[in-house]
């Protein structure tokens, strides 16, 4: 057992030299003497500190020891501490202590006898230091249980969010796989009656670009499957190079122009910088195509802006539309994985501002949103010049 420095003993005596021979006799390095001259200075000590033992005198001007002791049983804090009286032997041990009952009580007898005043203090100490260790014990065991516990909860609740994550997986795969299915039957049967003129030249490209939606998208969404994942298990990386932003954001626009038609959005790049830094580009870009895509998906077909600014430490990247815009409680949850919105618009796995968001800090930079709820939404990208970056 490890030794408890704390263990703390009262010894009450009127005289001072009683008190000084006592301590010496029953000190020891595993525990605190504290002396009173008083019934009412024990009191005063007996309600600030926690004690192993009390060794009180029975004759005492003023209050005396039995009376002490009697108001030391009727109060809560006090109540279980034991008491050993120290008295005149034969005298006034015909005082019946009335609270006799209520704890542990001893007597010693004056003159004192050494070894017999040590082994019962000792006796006291080590109860009470042995106490003291199984209540340690017992709350050690009751904070792993209540651990326990809660990893069980945690278990369920990732057990659950799983399959949930599957079926919403599922459900988002079965879209564009129906979709080239269907293409594919319908192109067979076509094949089969001989009706060669389905497969055109126009007809073909039109043919090859839907088929290049729909394996796109099933890519992107594994794509973002396997992000999660890296970003899980810690290792989802970025490779800075030199990157400049205006180029970077043409192109982008560019190449979303089709989607953007496709949603009836007009989309207007103001970038009037160039900002040169050392990003991962294809990250970068992949943040701003899921805010574009989102800007198509739930800006109701109005206008998209995308905005180009630097200041000395940061580029900085928005992207605003004017949609519904999401409410305020809905601002921090659409960054968490598999979060939308309340007021569901189209279909999604809730993984793309999410991917977005932990891209953007492992760049060292953030990305955030401000939004009133019915004028629409701004979403901020920003992008350190230099310094906190996040290899990995
Ligand atoms: N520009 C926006 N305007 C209004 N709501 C938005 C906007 N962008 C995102 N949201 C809300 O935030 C939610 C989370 O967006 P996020 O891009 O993470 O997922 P998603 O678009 O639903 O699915 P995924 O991107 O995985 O295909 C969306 O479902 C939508 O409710
Ligand atoms: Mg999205």
């Amino acid at each position: 057992m490890p030794v408890q420095h704390n263990t703390k003993l009262l010894i009450v005596d009127d005289l001072p030299e009683n008190l000084l021979a006592l301590s010496e006799i029953i000190k020891q390095d595993d525990r605190i003497i504290m002396q009173a001259s008083s019934g009412e200075e024990a009191l005063g000590l007996l309600l600030e500190h926690e004690f192993a033992l009390a060794i009180l005198d029975v004759t005492m001007p003023g209050m005396d020891g039995f009376e002490l002791a009697e108001l030391m049983r009727s109060t809560e804090k006090t109540r279980h501490v034991p008491i050993v009286f120290v008295s005149a032997a034969g005298k006034e041990l015909n005082y019946a202590f009335k609270g006799y009952e209520t704890g542990a009580v001893d007597f010693l007898h004056k003159p004192l006898d050494i070894a017999a005043v040590r082994s019962k203090v000792n006796v006291f100490v080590s109860l009470y230091q042995q106490r003291n260790q199984v209540r340690h014990q017992v709350e050690a065991l009751e904070k792993s249980r209540a651990e326990l516990h809660a990893t069980q909860i945690e278990l369920q609740r990732s057990l659950r969010m799983r399959d949930e994550f599957m079926s919403m997986v599922a459900h988002e795969l079965r879209t564009p796989l129906n979709t080239l299915f269907l293409e594919t039957q319908m192109r067979k049967m076509q094949l089969e009656k001989g009706r060669l003129d389905a497969f055109g030249e126009a007809q073909l490209q039109r043919m090859v670009e839907r088929d290049d939606r729909q394996i796109k998208s099933m890519v992107r969404l594994i794509d973002d499957m396997v992000d999660v994942s890296r970003i899980r298990s810690g290792k989802l990386s970025i490779r800075p190079s030199e990157t400049e932003l205006s180029d970077l954001l043409k192109r982008i626009v560019s190449d979303l122009s089709h989607q953007a038609a496709s949603a009836n959005c007009d989309v207007a790049l103001q970038a009037d910088t160039v900002a040169h830094g050392v990003w991962d580009e294809f990250r970068v870009e992949q943040i701003i195509v899921n805010l574009l895509t989102n800007a198509f998906r739930y800006g109701s077909g109005k206008p998209v802006v995308v905005t180009l600014k630097t200041n000395p430490l940061h580029a900085e990247i928005s992207v605003r539309d004017h949609g519904n815009g999401i409410t305020a409680a809905d601002q921090h949850r659409i960054f968490e994985p598999f979060e939308r919105a309340t007021t569901k618009v189209g279909s999604g796995l809730g993984l793309g501002l999410y991917i977005a968001r932990q891209l953007a800090e492992a760049h060292g930079g953030a990305l955030g949103v401000e939004s009133v709820y019915g004028e629409g939404a701004t979403f901020t990208l920003k992008l350190p010049f230099r310094n906190g970056l996040n290899r990995r």
